[in-house]
């Protein structure tokens, strides 16, 4: 993908005294008294905001917090714990600017923070007036933002519009990177692993993926559709039965590229959705009327890591079982050792995924970990993203 980077940029020296907006996605998780509980997005958008004060320039960085309604200030929708924590992660002060549409101040080698931007009238509907004026407030656009890139709003698409300069971050360079990576020019066999409860929400993704990958494999209430499909009972287990023609229809595509998608041979039950539920180990042909599939079992644990450990790339999206309990973790945790010792590239990314990738620590033995929750599925569903779309259009232009 041709796109003008940072990098590049301070390659050719071209950012000393000029106005830098960076676009950050540090739109990170808090407690009811505001604190934030998980700072991965903050931590993220450092590399970048350190490049362009470090190469001289007056930089102003923003991002939206949540989904305020615009134009209408509440404390909670503030980037103010936000600020404050950038600020230790830089150790710097990053004073925030609020009303900042109309013109901001700020002097070479000085980082501000401008207020959510989503508080902004227009900045959902990305309207060319205002994208105009916040193109007017900086020389070179920065966007950094993954994590909104497939939102076409203000400051992820207008504002790269009408910039002078219009380029990608290093972490929106290295998400680009490696989903190339993975997807576009993999080393084969390609496998990704689809779960989570509903097929409804990934089948866009089950398709796309079905027409690339040498495997797919499915977990979760995902992977009950699936064995409906094929025939076999799932007892009382979370099923979207009005899918199973769907389900069918990615299995034959599939088959008819000579890839599959796995049928677990066995799986652990429960006859209630309970952390404490008694778990029973049983053959997948032998599943009862009032059982509940809860994870895979573990010879197909044994089985799909076998696979990944001899894919050349893997795509990972979901745990397979419910994770959070730990008589049904094992599947979810097998897939996650066997992911960290193979020699594949592997990418990994959505907010369930991440927590179990965190539980079982293997955060450095995966290839790349997006920090994307709805961008990475639509990467996915094989969708280019509108942010991608404007730099590319920019970078041609
Ligand atoms: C996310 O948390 O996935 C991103 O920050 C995008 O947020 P949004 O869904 O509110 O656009």
């Amino acid at each position: 993908m041709k796109i003008l980077r940072l990098d590049e940029l301070i390659r050719q020296g071209r950012l000393a005294g000029q106005r830098v907006f960076i676009r950050a996605d540090l739109n990170v998780p808090q407690d009811d008294a505001g604190h934030i509980t998980e700072d991965t997005r903050i931590r993220a958008s450092v590399p970048c905001i350190r490049m362009a004060l470090d190469a001289g320039a007056a930089v102003m960085v923003t991002s939206h917090l949540g989904r305020p309604t615009e134009g209408e200030f509440k404390p909670e929708d503030s980037l103010a714990p936000v600020a404050a924590r950038l600020g230790e992660l830089l150790g710097r002060e990053v004073p925030l600017v609020s009303n900042w549409v109309d013109g901001v101040t700020v002097a070479p080698g000085q980082v501000v923070m401008l207020e959510n931007c989503r508080l902004n009238k227009g900045e959902k509907k990305n309207n060319e007036a205002l994208a105009r004026k916040m193109a007017a407030l900086c020389d070179i656009f920065v966007n950094d933002a993954f994590g909104t890139a497939h939102r076409a709003e203000g400051t992820t698409y207008g504002i790269a519009q009408y910039a002078p300069v219009a380029c990608a971050g290093p972490l929106l360079s290295a998400e680009i990177d490696a989903i190339t990576k993975a997807l576009a020019h993999p080393k084969r066999p390609l496998v990704a692993i689809v779960a989570g409860s509903k097929v409804s929400t990934k089948l866009t993704i089950l398709k796309s993926l079905a027409s690339k990958v040498d495997g797919l494999i499915v977990g979760g209430g995902i992977a009950n559709t699936f064995m409906l499909a094929a025939g076999m009972k799932i007892g009382k287990s979370l099923v979207e039965a009005d899918l199973v023609g769907e389900a069918k229809a990615v299995i034959e595509a599939m088959k008819a590229r000579g890839a599959a998608v796995p049928i677990p041979v066995d799986v652990v039950t429960a006859k209630a959705f309970a952390a404490d539920a008694p778990a029973t180990v049983k053959a997948a042909t032998d599943v009862a009327d009032d059982d509940l599939i809860l994870d895979i079992g573990p010879k197909t644990a044994a089985i799909l890591a076998a696979q990944l450990m001899a894919s050349g790339t893997i795509v990972w999206n979901g745990p397979v079982g419910v994770f959070e309990f730990e008589a049904f973790s094992h599947g979810t945790e097998a897939i996650a050792r066997a992911i960290a010792a193979s020699d594949a590239f592997s990418i990994a990314g959505g907010g369930d995924t991440l927590a179990a990738i965190a539980k079982y620590g293997i955060e450095k033995d995966v290839g790349y970990i997006s920090t994307g929750g709805g961008a990475f599925l639509e990467v996915l569903e094989g969708k280019t993203l509108p942010a991608f779309e404007i730099l590319q259009q920019r970078a041609d232009g």
